[in-house]
Order: structure tokens, then sequence, then C-alpha cells
């Protein structure tokens, strides 16, 4: 992205500035958040959104949450470290980036736990830093090791937003159709709108646009009928916590898309940096799954759409099964017909 989604503007006392992505596409606006609690808002509410942004959030606002803590040791330090940990986890349960990011940022203060507390402040700002800067370097990686597995004159379908506006960098699915679409490989991409929060219509289109790739939109019930018209040469998402198996959760949707992928004979690939993969969890029936307000169902861009008191149920996410996934990307290198052994060797290995 030209215009990074999160960055941190200043030195020490200094604020992070955030894309306001519940405005887009109609208003680019910034946040600037310089307390947890706006972090842990930004994030609640998906002004920040997608699973690497969110890690690195969450790291920026654990640094946030400690800068001005004021105590004599570091015993008293860590707790008050643990206090912020477990207030910004409580966000969002799906993405395991943000725990992922969170966990970091304590093994960093635990690693430096003999210097003065000054000095462990210090690395917990350039650990965050260093996040960020991961990420932006593993979104190219991922892109470009996708990008071997696009054939030539492709047209690519993707769902919710997995671009540059979810990372620190070039973003994950959206990467591959990046270092395919430079490589003149790919000729047009399908966008899903993704209801309820519609991050497909309102972000990744508006994405896509600023890169001059050429898109076109369709409503989440259109997916079946686009691929039995063999418009469709590959299908790329990304996840938010891929379990050991290769179970992916993803936005509430993609598995339902992978199903018909599967009908049809396209190739379904979920990119995402390891970051993303949560090796505690052995299957995607282990997976937290976020449930959110039924006013997102109810509600379109502010305008009530059902009737008031109907029973709404808005799970967020859902799980990809690993055999409808033909290969997942990483920064390391791609899993081809993901299972255990494989997940584990790359992610292990
Ligand atoms: O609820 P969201 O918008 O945070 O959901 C985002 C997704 O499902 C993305 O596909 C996922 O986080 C991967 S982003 C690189």
């Amino acid at each position: 992205m030209s215009i990074p989604t999160i960055e941190w503007e200043g030195g020490l006392d200094g604020k992070a500035k955030l894309i306001d992505q519940t405005l887009l596409p109609g208003e680019l606006k910034f946040i600037y958040c310089d307390n947890k609690e706006c972090m842990w808002e930004a994030i609640k509410t998906l002004r920040v959104r997608g699973a690497p942004a969110i890690g690195i959030a969450a790291a920026m606002g654990t640094y946030l949450g400690i800068r001005d803590v004021s105590v004599n040791n570091f015993n008293d330090f860590f707790l008050k470290l643990k206090e912020v940990s477990s207030y910004l986890g409580t966000a969002r349960p799906t993405a395991v980036n943000l725990f992922w990011a969170l966990e970091r940022m304590e093994h960093t203060a635990q690693a430096f736990r003999t210097e003065p507390l000054d000095t462990i402040k210090e690395f917990l700002f350039e650990e965050a830093l260093e996040i960020l800067g991961e990420d932006r370097d593993s979104s190219k990686k991922i892109g470009e090791y996708g990008a071997t597995l696009i054939p030539k004159g492709s047209t690519i379908m993707t769902y919710c937003n997995a671009g540059g506006l979810a990372t620190g960098g070039y973003g994950t699915a959206l990467a591959v159709i990046y270092a395919a679409k430079e490589q003149g490989k790919v000729n047009r991409v399908f966008v899903c709108e993704t209801r309820p929060l519609l991050q497909g219509a309102r972000l990744t289109s508006w994405e896509l646009m600023q890169a001059g790739i050429d898109v076109t939109l369709i409503c989440d019930n259109m997916a079946a009928h686009v691929m039995a018209e063999k418009k469709i040469d590959a299908v790329v998402v990304g996840s938010d916590r891929i379990a050991a198996s290769g179970d992916a959760a993803n936005k509430i949707g993609s598995y339902g898309l992978s199903i018909i992928a599967k009908e049809h004979k396209v190739p379904f690939y979920v990119a995402a940096p390891i970051s993303t993969f949560d090796m505690k969890i052995e299957k995607g029936s282990e997976i937290p799954i976020e449930e959110r307000s039924p006013d997102e169902v109810t509600f379109i861009t502010g305008h009530r759409i059902a009737p008031e008191g109907v029973k709404v149920y808005n799970p967020a996410f859902d799980v990809i099964p690993a055999e409808n996934i033909r290969a997942i990307i990483t920064e390391k290198g791609i899993v081809k017909e993901p299972n255990t052994e494989r997940v584990k060797k790359l992610v292990e290995g």
C-alpha cells in the first residue's frame, strides 16, 4: 500500500497513526492513538482490522499501555504489562496474530528483565516497530511465493480484505495478486462484497483500484455462478488463524467459497504469515469464532434492512478445512495440500 495502514509517528513519546477503515472508501481519514484504550477501541470496532495489522496494533498498544507506568521493580512492571496484555487481548478473539504479538512483547520484557525499566520500555518500543517491519518484509515474500502458483492470463477471485489495509505491507492474498500482476499474469480480479461489513466491496475494490488492477465486484451469492461460467482460475484469501492441520479460519463465507471452488475444480489458496499459525491448536474446530453485534446484520452502512427485534446470528469467521485448500502460501514457502505433517515441517522446520 502506498499509504501505510498503521505506522508510528515520532519517537518514544510519539503515537500510532492508523487509517480509519470504517470510513473507507468514502473518506480517507487517520486516527492517532496515544493510549491503550484508543487502540483497543480501534481493534474492536475494526478501524484497524485484518490479522497482521491487528497484531501490529496490539504491539503498539502494549507499548502505549506501559510507557507511563511508574513502579520500582521488574516484577511490578511485568504485572502491569500482563494487565495491558490481558486488556488488549479482549478486543477480538479469532486472529491469533493479536495474541502472538502480545506474547512477543511479554517475552521481550522478560529477556531484558535485569535492565533499568526505562531501557525495557525502549526495547518494547523497538519490538513493536520490529513487528511492523517484519510484517512488511513477509508480505513481500508471500507475494513472491504466491505468484509462482498463478498462471499467465489469470482471473482471480478474492474475499474480504487481505491486502495492504490488513497488514503492515502489501497484504497476504492481495500481495500474491500484486506480485502476479507485476509479472503480467493477472488479467482481472473478482471481489466478493463480503457481508456483513463489506470489507470486499469497501476495502478490497478500493485498494485494488488504487493499484490500477481491473476489478469486478460481485455479491457473495454470485460466486458459484461466476465459477460455473468458468471465469475463475484461482481463489486467493487470507486467514486469521491456521491450526496445525492446515484448517484455516477466515472471514465468514470463506468456507462456503472453498466448497464452491472445490466443486468447480478451481484451486483455492490461503496466504498468511507464519504469525497466523497456531500450532497449539490441532484442528480448525478448536479455533475461537468471534460473534459480533446483530446490528452488523440488520443494518447496512447505517440503514436498517431487517425488522426491529428479528433474531440474528452473526459469527464473524468460519473455518476452511485443509482438504479444500490447494496450498497455503507463507513467507517461508508454500505448503501444498496441507496436512499436519507438511504444516509442521514448514512452520517448525
Ligand atoms: O473482521 P476482519 O475484517 O478483521 O477480517 C479479516 C479477514 O478475515 C482477513 O481475511 C484476514 O484477517 C487476513 S488479513 C491479511
